[in-house]
């Protein structure tokens, strides 16, 4: 049996409210915010959540890597595409799937900032894991926070790059990473 964390529904309804809290926050910008969208897990969020903000807003992402694929983070975080907006004056709003360790989360606003003066950063992660937290990473806007600090996949969330597209949040257990194991080193 699945452990589901949150389905469709819950997701589509968490998600609907945060861009309702982020309109009402950002519709009196003097310059149009910036949402960043967090290659690759953030998709599936950021294309949901930016249809529920409804005010102007710039579009763009940025692709790093943290995890070595598997099930604990790397604690390297790689740039693999930059920003191509300018974020001069503006709000930068970084769209993540999950703030973990903080790790990247730091190495996102650490490389904005050298990448312009933005008026402001602020982190909207749909899973703050909050208790794992290395540092003093704050999330601003979250659709939930975890107690616990299970591997969770789906919704963006990957093991091994997979599970990315499914679009509930569950645990697998490890029968199901072990046959991805089996699959993936035979590929
Ligand atoms: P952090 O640097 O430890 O905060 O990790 C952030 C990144 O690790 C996220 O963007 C995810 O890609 C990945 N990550 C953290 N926890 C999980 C999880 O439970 N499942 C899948 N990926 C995760
Ligand atoms: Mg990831």
């Amino acid at each position: 049996m699945k452990e589901i964390v949150l389905d469709e529904q819950t997701i589509a309804q968490k998600v609907q409210e945060l861009g309702a809290k982020l309109t009402e926050d950002l519709k009196d910008e003097e310059k149009v915010p910036l949402f960043l969208c967090v290659m690759k897990g953030a998709m599936p969020f950021y294309s949901d959540l930016i249809k529920h903000v409804k005010c102007p807003i710039l579009c763009d992402y940025i692709h790093i890597t943290s995890y070595d694929g598997g099930l604990s983070s790397s604690g390297t975080v790689r740039l693999e595409k930059d920003i191509a907006n300018n974020i001069d004056g503006r709000t930068v709003v970084i769209v993540e799937d999950i703030v973990d360790t903080g790790l990247s989360m730091e190495f996102l606003i650490k490389h904005i900032r050298s990448r312009g003066n933005p008026k402001r950063i602020v982190v909207c992660a749909f899973f703050d894991k909050y208790l794992a937290r290395k540092n003093e990473v704050r999330v601003d806007y979250s659709a939930v926070r975890l107690e616990h600090a299970q591997f969770l996949v789906g919704y963006g969330l990957d093991y091994r790059e997979l599970f990315r597209n499914v679009p509930y949040v569950y645990v697998p257990d490890e029968e199901e990473i072990a046959a991805v194991d089996r699959k993936m080193d035979a590929d």
